[in-house]
């Protein structure tokens, strides 16, 4: 049995490639493995600035989380700002790492230069520390993500080892676990870009919520590549590409032999869209559900708290023994 964290931000809806590339993997794992699953709101104020909004968002994350298939009899959901923990390891950890590793993290370039005009926090700087406190309090083994979080978990790695190597054998080395199809899911509008929240136009995201309709309307009008063959070649034809690894995402098959199936562009796409809404239809249903009762919810969540406290006080009292701060 291994011990599994992973997390996900309270911004904006839960879109495809949330699901496919990690959502889906958790609720696969969850009776196998000792799983533990953060709603990280603390990451999200590094983008938020509406007041009153971030705990409805982390009420509907956790309705999500139920409504993907967690069960919260085996899977300890948990909200980051209820756990102090979170951030007093964030602070040993921005100790721990340097400003250059952190400078050279691909995800800050990228949002800051989105920002560029705008205001970019320390936050967004910092983030990866904040990041890695998540990882290493829980002793994670295996962390579940897509493929644009592998660099997080290499510095958390590079942070667990240097740590040890100063303070003495502490935390556990976390290795990142990404799916084999849907680790990357791209924008149907612009398939040479990640399917992201922070995209500029919407018709390109799948989100989990959205109706049968829109989501066909989406993969109709999906951009796809010259040429009218349809096989599978992520450099040459990135739309096709993206359509066929969602198609065999959702329906437990490989792009190459996906491929195979199809003849035109317009009867994969079709394809594509009548998988994803069988997909995704029981989850809506369930959410429609949860998300009455937020009674219930909140019921879950500090369950899952509660369950999540014991073992990050454990781990933060180990690394404060380790460094040899003085006891209270
Ligand atoms: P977040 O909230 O952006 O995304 C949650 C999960 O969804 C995956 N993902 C994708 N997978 C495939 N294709 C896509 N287009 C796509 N977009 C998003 C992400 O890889 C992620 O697994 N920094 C993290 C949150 C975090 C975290 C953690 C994750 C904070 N602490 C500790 C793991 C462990 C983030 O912003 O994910």
């Amino acid at each position: 049995m291994a011990r599994v964290l992973s997390c996900i931000q309270p911004t904006g809806d839960v879109h495809l490639g949330n699901y496919l590339g990690a959502l889906r993997n958790w609720v696969s794992g969850q009776r196998e493995n000792d799983v533990f699953h953060g709603i990280v709101d603390l990451h999200a104020l590094t983008v938020t600035e509406t007041p009153g909004v971030l705990g409805d968002q982390t009420l509907s994350l956790a309705a999500m989380l139920f409504a993907v298939g967690l069960d919260p009899d085996v899977a300890t959901i948990f909200v980051q700002s209820h756990l102090p923990q979170h951030s007093q390891l964030a602070w040993i950890m921005e100790c721990t790492v340097s400003f250059g590793e952190l400078s050279r993290m691909t995800q800050f370039k990228d949002k800051a230069a989105k920002r560029e005009s705008d205001f970019v926090s320390a936050g967004l700087f910092t983030y990866p520390a904040l990041q890695a406190a998540d990882i290493l309090l829980y002793d994670a083994q295996e962390v579940p993500v897509g493929d644009d979080q592998r660099q997080h978990i290499e510095i958390t790695r590079d942070i667990a080892i240097r740590f040890n190597h100063r303070f003495g054998d502490t935390f556990v080395l976390p290795k990142a676990v990404t799916p084999k199809a849907g680790a990357r899911v791209m924008d149907l509008q612009n398939p040479t870009a990640k399917m992201s929240k922070s995209a500029d136009g919407e018709a390109g995201i799948i989100y989990v919520l959205d109706e049968p309709a829109a989501i066909e309307r989406k993969f109709k009008r999906a951009v796809t590549d010259s040429g009218s063959e349809v096989v599978y070649d992520r450099a040459g034809k990135p739309g096709v590409a993206n359509l066929l690894e969602i198609l065999a995402a959702a329906t437990a098959s490989t792009p190459e032999a996906t491929a195979k199936n199809y003849t035109q562009y317009g009867a994969l796409k079709t394809a594509a869209g009548a998988a994803v809404v069988e997909m995704l239809a029981p989850i809506r249903r369930r959410y429609d559900e949860l998300i009455n009762d937020r009674g219930e919810l909140t019921r879950l969540v500090r369950r899952g708290d509660e369950r999540a406290e014991v073992v990050a006080a454990a781990t933060l009292a180990r690394a404060h023994a380790a460094i040899g701060v003085l006891p209270r």
